[in-house]
């Protein structure tokens, strides 16, 4: 991607993130794994992660093939989309690729997918992971492709207070903030960042990038994000 390799710096995150002194229990993967929707592109995403033994939870970007990419990440340690229970956690894995926009939708089964899981976990602390942005990033050209149906969304999430946080992947860039008590987080990219703020497509001087994740039993949730040069 525009000059970056971006399987060398996914595997470079990734042994970064497995070398922590205290590796990871899971990896959540916010979409767009794959540009070219190839069958060996998901392949070889499998292929870097799958010694790890560990659960890796995938949701689909605007830039992946949802169908390749169930066929072959769909069985442990991988899943795509669904809803996961980690301890007093559920996390819930979005599904908002909308074919032919770069911009997210989620469909009236999806959202009817939310709604139930929330309604049978309300005791149960809630993370949602979803490709797109559901709220503005402060940048023209990034909100032209944001998810289309934010309102629907959040209608759902402002009936569940087990809600905690909300993240998405698309953006390739960090984010943290509040919505009604719930946290929102965007992630950076493996690979380049776009610039924060811009009207138009710009890249980021940030190299590879990711988030942690900390989810407590008391329903906070502790994250800071790595950036590779800060190696
Ligand atoms: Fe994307």
């Amino acid at each position: 991607m525009r000059g970056v390799n971006t399987y060398d710096t996914f595997r470079a995150v990734i042994t970064h993130a497995m070398s922590a002194s205290s590796p990871p229990d899971a990896i959540i993967a916010t979409g767009d794994l794959v540009q070219d929707e190839t069958r060996t592109g998901y392949e070889r995403f499998r292929g870097a992660l799958e010694n790890y033994k560990l659960p890796v939870y995938c949701i689909p970007g605007n830039h992946d093939s949802p169908e390749t990419m169930a066929e072959v990440l769909n069985d442990p340690p991988f899943q795509v989309c669904g809803c996961v229970q980690l301890g007093d956690w559920s996390i819930i894995l979005l599904n908002s690729f909308s074919s032919g926009d770069d911009g997210g939708r989620l469909s009236i089964p999806e959202l009817a997918r939310l709604r139930e899981t929330l309604a049978a976990n309300e005791l149960s602390h809630t993370l949602i992971c979803i490709h797109h942005h559901p709220v503005p990033m402060g940048s023209r050209w990034l909100d032209g492709v944001a998810l289309r149906n934010p309102d629907d969304f959040f209608d759902i999430v402002e009936q569940f207070p087990q809600v905690r946080g909300i993240l998405w992947g698309h953006v390739h860039q960090a984010s943290d903030r509040q919505r009604q008590g719930v946290r929102l987080m965007s992630t950076p990219s493996t690979c380049s960042q776009f610039l924060p703020y811009s009207d138009d497509f710009a890249l980021d001087g940030h190299l590879p990038g990711y988030r942690w994740l900390e989810l407590r039993s008391n329903g906070t949730i502790d994250t800071k994000v790595v950036w590779l040069e800060d190696i």
